[in-house]
């Protein structure tokens, strides 16, 4: 079965805190506020819409933001509020220069193969107007090979238990893991996943590489440097001019 959908939206919304989204999507308003409108922002990944929901509501970027999601059980458990489209990040649903910004939380753009990475990015950079802007969020690779492996099972509010094993490869910079879902009827979910965890140098590169060029990076939601024990890494990027 699929990492994403039925498995991961039952074994990850319990620990979405509603303090935690609206901080993130609080920085999300900081990180667009000067983009220019009223062309859209995309929230590439949207799953079932938390950040999405609460920006196009109120604040700088209401009635801006349109939802990208793959999964159709994500999009039809969304939160109200919002303009969404089913659509593959690898074959963006857009016309070229049609969008103002795209974000991304989660390391949703790096849950593909390194060649889909790429192209992943020149998709963004095709959909973006110039001046355009991406933001993402990831961890920092430092963080992923200072604790490389990592194992665990818990009981959810459901009772359903949740077990998951996963080990990151400082060579390759992925953390592959394997993540099981039993519920209370007894049904099993279980599905692997590999993320890729990039060290800045060689983000900088890839993002340079399609089309983007890095106007910050911060180690966390109060625009904090990136340091030793910064728990994210989210970076800020505008397309290169030309
Ligand atoms: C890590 S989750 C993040 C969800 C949401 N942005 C959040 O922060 O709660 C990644 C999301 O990307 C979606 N996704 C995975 N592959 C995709 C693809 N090829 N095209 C579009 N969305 C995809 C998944 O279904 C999932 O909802």
């Amino acid at each position: 079965m699929s990492f994403f959908g039925e498995l991961y939206l039952r074994s990850t919304l319990p620990f979405l805190s509603e303090a935690v989204t609206a901080r993130e999507a609080e920085y999300l308003a900081r990180a667009f506020a000067d983009v220019p409108g009223p062309a859209p922002i995309v929230d590439l990944g949207c799953g079932h819409g938390r950040h999405a929901s609460r920006l196009n509501a109120s604040g700088p970027l209401a009635g801006r933001i349109i939802g990208l999601e793959l999964d159709a059980l994500s999009l039809s458990m969304r939160r109200p509020g919002f303009p969404a489209v089913q659509g593959d990040l690898r074959a963006l649903p857009f016309r070229p220069a049609s969008l103002a910004g795209a974000y991304a939380w989660y390391s949703t753009l790096f849950a593909f193969t390194d060649e889909e990475h790429v192209h992943i990015l020149r998709e963004v950079a095709r959909v973006l107007r110039p001046g355009g802007r991406l933001v993402f969020q990831t961890v920092p690779y430092e963080r992923l090979a200072e604790s490389p492996g990592a194992a665990f099972q818990q009981t959810l509010p459901d009772g359903s238990v949740l077990e998951e094993q996963s080990r990151f490869d400082p060579v390759t910079g992925r953390d592959e893991g394997r993540r099981t879902l039993t519920l209370p009827t007894g049904r099993r979910l279980t599905a692997s996943y590999s993320i890729r965890y990039y060290p800045l140098a060689e983000l900088r590169r890839l993002l340079e590489s399609t089309g983007f060029s890095i106007a910050w990076v911060h180690g966390g939601l109060e625009g904090e440097s990136p340091a030793r024990q910064s728990t994210d890494l989210i970076v800020g990027a505008g397309l290169q001019h030309g």
